[in-house]
């Protein structure tokens, strides 16, 4: 396998409402990349068509070699998929959420028991497995949720904004488990609204109003540019697709006009 991700103009339209144009970009597997975007600018859409539960309206993309709108269920094998809101069960333990998912991914017997305690271990669950959900915090639910996300052992893993709202201590964990597995050769595409988090990816994608408009890795961005961090980077960017938007964006949206 070449490529983990090869997304060629990709687009998706909601009625009359266009959420994501022409997205194309392509990353190698055992890499990281990271979407970075506002609000509503079309990073969950993108996901969700790469993971074969949303029809792209035009283009293409394969995912783990497997095409998206042909073979949308060899991807969902393959995915390790952790979405927005949560997914875990709030009224079963933590240990009930695993087997739960476990028999999901059709996980069974021995198998099933040894990727629990394998995920179990991996996140740091031991003290919390017969707790129920709704009494942890956003961090620990987080985990629990990534531990379910890896259950079947996934090539890639997909996380959609996992750690908006999360503490600082938990989001140093998640990261390290993160680039931990990316070395072990799995391939993670996520989203993120924190520019320390983006920094360590290997390629990041800027999402801006449905559109990539800008995509590499961050160094080879920054240097593009001559900006000396992401925050100015991202905003230079956003403030030269403002001044062609036909909507005739202003920056007072961003705090800056
Ligand atoms: N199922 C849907 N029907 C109509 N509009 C949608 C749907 N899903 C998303 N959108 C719209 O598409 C745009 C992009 O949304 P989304 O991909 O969730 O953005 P992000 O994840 O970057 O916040 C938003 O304007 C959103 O309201
Ligand atoms: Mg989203």
């Amino acid at each position: 396998m070449k490529l983990a991700i090869d997304c060629q103009g990709l687009s998706k339209r909601f009625g009359t409402y266009t959420a994501v144009q022409g997205v194309t970009f392509q990353i190698p597997p055992g890499t990281i990349m990271g979407f970075v975007g506002p609000n509503g600018a079309g990073k969950t859409t993108i996901i969700r068509m790469l993971c074969g539960v949303l029809v792209p309206t035009e283009g293409q993309a394969t995912v783990l070699d497997y095409d998206v709108l042909t073979q949308p269920e060899e991807i969902k094998q393959r995915i390790g998929y952790m979405s927005q809101k949560f997914s875990l069960y709030e009224d079963l333990m933590v240990s009930e959420n695993l087997d739960f998912y476990a028999g999901v991914y059709s996980l069974r017997g021995k198998n099933a028991r040894a990727e629990k305690t394998r995920v179990i271990k991996l996140l740091g669950l031991e003290d919390r497995t017969s707790q129920l959900v709704y009494a942890l915090s956003g961090g620990w639910k987080q985990r629990v949720a990534l531990g379910c996300a890896l259950l079947h052992g996934p090539q890639l893993l997909i996380l959609d904004e996992p750690t908006s709202g999360v503490d600082p201590v938990s989001r140093r964990f998640f990261w390290d488990l993160i680039h931990q597995l990316a070395k072990e050769g799995m391939t993670i595409l996520v989203s993120t609204h924190y520019m320390d988090e983006a920094e360590t990816c290997d390629y990041l994608g800027f999402i801006f109003y449905g559109r990539l408009i800008a995509f590499g890795s961050p160094a080879e961005m920054k240097l593009r540019e001559a900006k000396d961090n992401l925050d100015d980077l991202f905003i230079y960017y956003v403030e030269h697709e403002a001044a062609d938007d036909p909507r005739n964006l202003t920056l007072k949206k961003w705090g800056r006009g």
